[in-house]
């Protein structure tokens, strides 16, 4: 039976080339996106790599795209092997300074990073416990974790913007939350730290490549049975610039 992989925002940048990498494995790739014309154009560029790609419209804040796309999914393959959920926003009102933002920047920002993973999460829980071993990557980011973020050491020290980390920093402990609760089951629930990515999130000023970032997701994403499960596991920020991976502090 097919293996069948759902990636939220796989249009472009990190999604996308998570889509690659694990439709190069075999997988089923299922395209989700909120635009029909992005959606198209990225499953033709995956097809044509050979790639078992399906578009599936899919708007992680809109309740009706998501119930859509879970009865979509259920009717084509009755199960669901991995959701990789990695939609996601970055807004700041001036800097983000605390003092600067704004409760509709906040909002906007959880609606996509935290409250669309939870409602797309749940939406397709009875997907992912009727497969075998299914898993579930939270994409996330180190400027989600509070102790890297207070550490005077840290290179994320000089930052100090409320809307994109605190929305992380919620993802986080939902990622935590949904692995509690499915602890006593195959399924594994991680969020992924992907690192400084060139993609359009940022301007591409990351130095490192979206697939460097994917390759995050693909780990977590096809973890073995007796692999973690309620973890922020990726980059890490090394300043002497060499490469590592491994398990951040919340
Ligand atoms: N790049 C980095 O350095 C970095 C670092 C740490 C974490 N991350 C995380 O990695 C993830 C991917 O980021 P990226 O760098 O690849 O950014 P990106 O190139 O801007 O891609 C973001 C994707 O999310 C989609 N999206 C946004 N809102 C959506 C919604 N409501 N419903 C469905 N899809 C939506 C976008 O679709 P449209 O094309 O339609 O806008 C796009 O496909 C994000 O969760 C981000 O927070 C990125």
């Amino acid at each position: 039976m097919t293996t069948t992989v759902l990636i939220t925002g796989a249009n472009k940048g990190i999604g996308f080339q998570t889509a690659r990498l694990l439709g190069a494995r075999g997988m089923t790739v299922l395209l989700g996106a909120r635009d029909e014309q992005r959606g198209r154009q990225a499953e033709h560029r995956l097809r044509e790599g050979g790639a078992d790609a399906r578009f599936v419209q899919l708007d992680v804040t809109d309740p009706g795209s998501i119930a859509a796309a879970a009865g979509w999914v259920k009717a084509e393959y009755g199960r669901l092997d991995v959701l990789v959920n990695n939609a996601g926003i970055v807004r700041a009102d001036g800097g983000g300074l605390p003092s600067q933002t704004t409760l509709a920047t906040i909002r906007e920002v959880y609606d996509t990073n935290v409250f669309g993973v939870v409602a797309v999460t749940s939406a397709l829980l009875p997907l992912l416990r009727a497969a075998p071993a299914a898993r579930i990557v939270n994409v996330s980011s180190e400027v989600g974790s509070i102790a890297s973020m207070t550490d005077p050491d840290s290179p994320l020290w000089p930052i100090a913007s409320v809307p994109y980390p605190s929305s992380k920093a919620a993802l986080n402990m939902v990622t935590a939350m949904y692995a509690k609760e499915l602890r006593d089951t195959p399924i594994k629930v991680n969020a992924a730290n992907p690192g400084y990515c060139a993609t359009d999130f940022n301007a591409n000023s990351g130095f490192r490549t979206a697939e460097q970032g994917a390759e995050v997701c693909v780990h977590l994403a096809t973890l073995p049975a007796d692999g973690p499960s309620g973890l922020l596991w990726g980059h890490l920020w090394r300043s002497d610039d060499t490469e590592s991976y491994g398990v951040l502090p919340w």
